[in-house]
């Protein structure tokens, strides 16, 4: 931790969970302070949202969506905007995950039409950039994540109301996760881009690392410089465990 904001710790269920899983984002809630030092978010399937916002109402628990459309409705059949994110009681949403990137084909140029889309539906954005394997092998790491950053930020964006988070690909639920060193090079490297396209509010965007992050690796990896959070997978849906992340973030 560098900045001194507060720090963010975001669940992404991925495509899990079901009503009855509702209890471990009950259980989550219960052991949050709202207002506490930790501001912790959960963003579970979009079947689950609506149900969520009711159990988390006035604690200390966010909810975000997975993804959202460009558009705020119409006629795109499966698919989900950002007012409806909203009104089900999202307050954030992950956008450019790699599994979207990858799965359903999603481009830089798409990903900056749902930042732009996500932030005019008063959502924060939890942008997602990271590298493959062979990227890293090949000493590309640091321009692929450029680029992205670059292809995915509009200009005009809210940059005090987008979240970064750098989740290498294969360093997702793989139990795998890079060195301290290259966590801090490439978080020092996107806090670098910021400040040189937004100079005045670089400094206040929280950076999260996301990858396998457990309860046994998060206090090492939050304690990385630039590191002001996390965005946790498959650890996220045992609340145990999530709360266990959650608590090994250091308040400053
Ligand atoms: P993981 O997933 O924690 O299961 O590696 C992280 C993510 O994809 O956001």
């Amino acid at each position: 931790m560098t900045t001194t904001h507060r720090p963010l710790v975001a669940g992404n269920w991925k495509m899990n969970g079901l009503r009855k899983d509702l209890e471990e984002i009950a259980t989550i809630r219960d052991a949050v302070k709202a207002a506490g030092p930790i501001e912790v978010v959960v963003c579970p399937p979009f079947t689950l949202l609506a149900a969520a916002a009711v159990l988390c109402e006035g604690s200390g628990v966010g909810l975000g969506g997975q993804d959202c459309h460009t558009e705020s409705k119409g006629a795109f059949t499966g698919d989900i905007a950002p007012p409806m994110l909203k009104d089900a009681g999202a307050a954030y949403v992950i956008l450019g995950h790699s599994e979207r990137r990858l799965f359903h084909g999603e481009s830089n140029a798409l990903i900056h039409d749902k930042v732009k889309a996500a932030q005019a539906g008063g959502l924060i954005p939890i942008l997602c950039v990271g590298e493959t394997e062979d990227q890293r092998k090949q000493g590309q790491a640091l321009a692929v994540v450029g680029q992205q950053l670059q292809g995915s930020i509009p200009q005009d964006a809210q940059i005090d109301s987008l979240v970064i988070a750098y989740e290498p690909v294969w360093a997702i639920g793989t139990g795998l996760t890079p060195t301290a060193e290259d966590v801090a090079e490439m978080h020092g490297f996107i806090r670098t881009h910021l400040s040189e396209r937004w100079p005045d509010k670089a400094a206040g965007v929280r950076l999260l690392y996301g990858g396998s992050v457990k309860p046994g690796n998060a206090g090492k990896l939050l304690a990385i410089a630039n590191v002001d959070g996390a965005l946790v997978g498959g650890a996220s849906l045992i609340a145990a465990d999530f709360l266990a992340i959650a608590n090994a973030c250091p308040t400053g």
